[in-house]
């Protein structure tokens, strides 16, 4: 077997085959070949890796390039995807072979931690991956906000092309990425894909300054609005959001809107009928999952106070004793030397960090054993936070 990186022009050769078999309906056309063929330019910058035997590509992976928020600290993260062997290849440990490989290059190449979406969370919590919250889709008539339709706000929403949106839509992902614990990015050239996107972009604006945006499309007259993620800086961005989606009471009869587990949907009006779903079942829809490739670059992270020696077992990347320490706000990360209070797998530390599970549900979902004055540190150190991820990948 040889494993083997190759650029993006070449995955339609290699990882095409495998991608199409696995995650769409098949046999394929030409027409879907010469498609993957051209979407290939938005893949230049991900690393690209294979599984080869006798000149047959057998698995693939890729890592894309992209960042996350993680409690204040925005780190390179390698963003899995495209993971898929040939039908009469599996089950031979081909996909960790090539998993195993593409973790280490990206931690070598700078990232510091790695989201997925998983087709079956306990494979990937093989690998160390750790779930964390699938968005909300909150589900309402557009008269329920009836009180937001003639209120005078202090702004405005345009209503755009996504290719004429597209610069501020993504500006505004990139401000929220350095204010948001979870959020997450692509790099310019896989985001450059979304610009050709056909849906709309509605801009929210306070003195030209663009406070929420969001992506949208209407399947039909009298029918529903699908829009993705309600992104804002805050209320009032909300508010006049909302306002435009109130706007279309006589067009529409429900609007779907992706939101955060910190939105509270029934919370945006009086007498506001609204159905607020997190709707989890595998393979296609999983809350995305999360794990850390490089300790020492987590100092820096803004935690609670506390003084921990943890031992993190069974990983490649992050496996030993570590040392934590949260002083002033922040964290520092050394290697550990004293006996550990906590031994933890990758996936119980990331679940810490990431603020999904207290110590005490780590133990209880058999991601680790922690002693019981460790629990009080670590509840400290890594205070709940509900990480919200928004990019789809
Ligand atoms: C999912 C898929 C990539 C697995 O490939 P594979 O070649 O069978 O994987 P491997 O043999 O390398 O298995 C790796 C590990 O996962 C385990 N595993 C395999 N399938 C699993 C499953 N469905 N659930 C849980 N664990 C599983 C293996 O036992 C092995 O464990 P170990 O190394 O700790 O002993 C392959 O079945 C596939 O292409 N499926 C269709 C596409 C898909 O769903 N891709 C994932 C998108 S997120």
């Amino acid at each position: 077997m040889e494993f083997r990186q190759i650029s993006a022009a070449e995955r339609t050769a290699t990882m095409f085959p495998l991608q199409t078999y696995a995650f769409l309906p098949s046999p394929w056309s030409d027409g879907d070949e010469a498609a993957y063929e051209q979407r290939m330019r938005f893949f230049e910058t991900a690393i690209n890796l294979v599984a080869e035997e006798d000149g047959q590509t057998l698995a693939c992976a890729a890592s894309l390039r992209m960042r996350q928020n993680v409690r204040g600290v925005v780190h390179d993260m390698a963003g899995v995807a495209s993971v898929a062997s040939h039908p009469s290849a599996r089950r031979r440990g081909i996909v960790r072979g090539v998993l195993e490989r593409l973790l280490r290059q990206a931690r070598d190449e700078g990232s510091t931690v790695s989201a997925l979406y998983p087709f079956r969370p306990s494979f990937y919590a093989r690998f160390g991956y750790v779930g964390t919250p699938r968005h909300r889709i909150a589900t309402f008539a557009p008269e329920g906000l009836s009180h937001l339709t003639r209120a005078e706000l202090p702004g405005e929403v345009e209503r755009l092309p996504m290719r004429d949106g597209f610069d501020e839509w993504l500006g505004l992902r990139e401000r929220l990425l350095g204010e948001r614990h979870g959020f997450a990015v692509y790099d310019a050239t896989r985001a450059a894909e979304f610009r050709d996107d056909k849906r709309w972009v509605a801009v929210a604006r306070v003195d030209g300054e663009v406070v929420g945006v969001v992506d949208y499309q209407v399947a039909a007259y009298g029918g529903d609005l699908y829009a993705s993620d309600l992104l804002t800086t805050g209320p009032l961005g909300r508010a006049l959001l909302l306002q435009f989606f109130g706007r279309h009471v006589d067009q529409v009869a429900r609007v779907h809107v992706r939101v955060s587990t910190e939105e509270v949907p029934e919370l945006w009006g009086t007498d506001f009928t609204v159905t607020t779903e997190a709707k989890v079942d595998h393979p296609r829809h999983g809350g995305p999952m999360v794990r850390v490739l490089d300790m020492p670059a987590l100092t820096g992270t803004a935690v609670g106070a506390g003084d921990v020696t943890i031992e993190i077992v069974d990983d490649p990347l992050v496996g030993g004793l570590w040392r934590l320490v949260g002083e002033d706000g922040r964290l520092t990360v050394t290697k550990g030397t004293s006996t550990p209070a906590a031994t933890l797998s990758v996936g119980g530390f990331s679940a810490l960090l990431y603020g999904v599970l207290d110590p005490v549900e780590v133990v209880t979902r058999g991601l680790g054993q922690v002693d019981g004055a460790a629990v009080a540190s670590l509840t400290s150190l890594f205070p709940r936070r509900m990480p919200y991820i928004c990019a789809d990948f």
